[in-house]
């Protein structure tokens, strides 16, 4: 098994499995980018509930194996609408092409309940800003989250929103009504590349004054993000907090390198590990070379995960006490890396202690 072969852990949860959507509507919104609206039947209502800034993974069969891909929704479910999803076409990319071009009114899909960490704090009682950076297709979560937080709470929200030229701008119209109809509570910056040139470290810096207590959000190519992130504090004051996802895509399994062999047991590695999970912590045992999620799962524990493969940053957990080597781990911020965040889907115990505590 190569490293980033998705762990052959069987999941019985059907939030785990794939399930069959129909396409209820599709929206073209850009030359290269299309919204799915999904119908969802009423036996799956309950597990296709979702939170802005969630995602769906969507797979799709490709050649004799399956790809699996996952697109943010940019619908909100204040706004009563049916669960839609924003694809940009990436070049020579495999399912952005695809669904942009085969995915019509009545197709239907398998998809995976919603996931993701990448959430908007909806309890009344937090009184911060919202300053949401979405550059290009990253707009879609931040969407979400923008509509979501205007008509459920009472937070300012400031959008930087930047994209390559007029023409790539994504739910420009939509913005431009909410920004009207929210006058007072949302501002809307718009920055254009082939006008300005890239945003800038000092435009971004321009763009906080004054809104250094927000929850942050950041969604976009991988340049923007890093000016963003470099450009916040470390911490946001008086308890606002930093997010921020990341589009990449799975690793299919066409394009796995071969010489990426599976890590073998290694030597002094852990026999058994903690698990800290909703404040309890338990002592599960773990198969030396295994990735701390698959012996997790199968000591009955309910962590949260959902790609299994290094991407969607739903196993996140921090690493309390030991080592562990991580082949892939590009859904982790540098600063996350530094405070001790790991992906339990690729962490393996290189000490014989190890212990991993998830978010309640
Ligand atoms: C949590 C999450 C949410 C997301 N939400 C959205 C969203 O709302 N909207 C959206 O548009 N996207 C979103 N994405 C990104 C999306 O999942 C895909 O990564 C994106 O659509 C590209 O997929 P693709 O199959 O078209 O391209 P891929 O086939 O993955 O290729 C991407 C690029 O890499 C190159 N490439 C890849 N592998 C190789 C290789 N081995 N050799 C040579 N070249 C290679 C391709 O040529 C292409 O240029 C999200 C990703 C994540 C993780
Ligand atoms: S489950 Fe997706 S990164 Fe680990």
């Amino acid at each position: 098994m190569s490293q980033n072969e998705s762990i052959p852990v069987s999941s019985d949860d059907p939030k785990h499995q794939f399930h069959e959507l129909t396409v209820f509507d599709v929206i073209r919104e850009t030359p290269d980018a299309s919204s799915f609206i999904f119908e969802i039947p009423s036996v799956l209502e309950d597990l296709f509930r979702y939170r802005s800034g969630q995602f769906f993974t969507f797979e799709i069969p490709w050649d004799d194996f399956h790809v699996r891909r996952c697109y943010s929704l940019s619908s909100a479910p204040a706004w009563g609408e049916r669960p839609k999803v924003t694809v940009k076409r990436v070049d020579d990319g495999r399912v952005s092409n695809w669904l942009n071009d085969n995915l019509g009114q009545g197709s239907t899909i398998r998809v995976m309940p919603p996931d993701g960490r990448f959430l908007l704090h909806e309890d009344s009682a937090r009184r911060n800003p919202l300053t949401l950076f979405g550059g290009g297709s990253g707009i879609t979560p931040v969407m979400s989250i923008l509509k979501q937080a205007l008509r459920e709470t009472e937070r300012h929200v400031k959008l930087v929103y930047a994209n390559r030229d007029r023409s790539s701008v994504i739910f420009r119209a939509e913005l431009e009504a909410i920004a009207e109809q929210f006058a007072g509570r949302f501002e809307l910056v718009s920055h254009l590349d082939d006008e300005t040139g890239f945003l800038k470290k000092e435009d971004i810096a321009r763009h906080i004054e004054g809104r250094i207590d927000s929850d942050f959000y950041i969604c976009g190519p991988t340049p923007f993000m890093d000016a963003v992130e470099d450009t916040l504090p470390n911490r946001p004051l008086e308890g606002g907090e930093i997010f921020v996802e990341r589009f990449v895509s799975a690793v299919d399994p066409d394009r796995r390198p071969a010489e990426e062999a599976a890590p073998g047991p290694s030597t002094g590695a852990a026999t058994t590990i903690k698990i800290k999970l909703e404040g309890q912590t338990h002592e599960v045992p773990y198969e030396p070379g295994e990735p701390i999620l698959k012996a997790a799962i199968r000591a009955g524990l309910d962590v949260p995960y959902s790609c299994q493969d290094g991407y969607c940053g739903c196993c996140m957990a921090m690493l309390r006490e030991g080592e562990v080597t991580m082949p892939t781990h590009e859904a982790l911020t540098k600063r996350e890396l530094a405070e001790g965040w790991v992906l339990a889907c690729q962490s393996r115990p290189t000490t014989p202690n190890c212990t991993l505590e998830f978010e309640d």
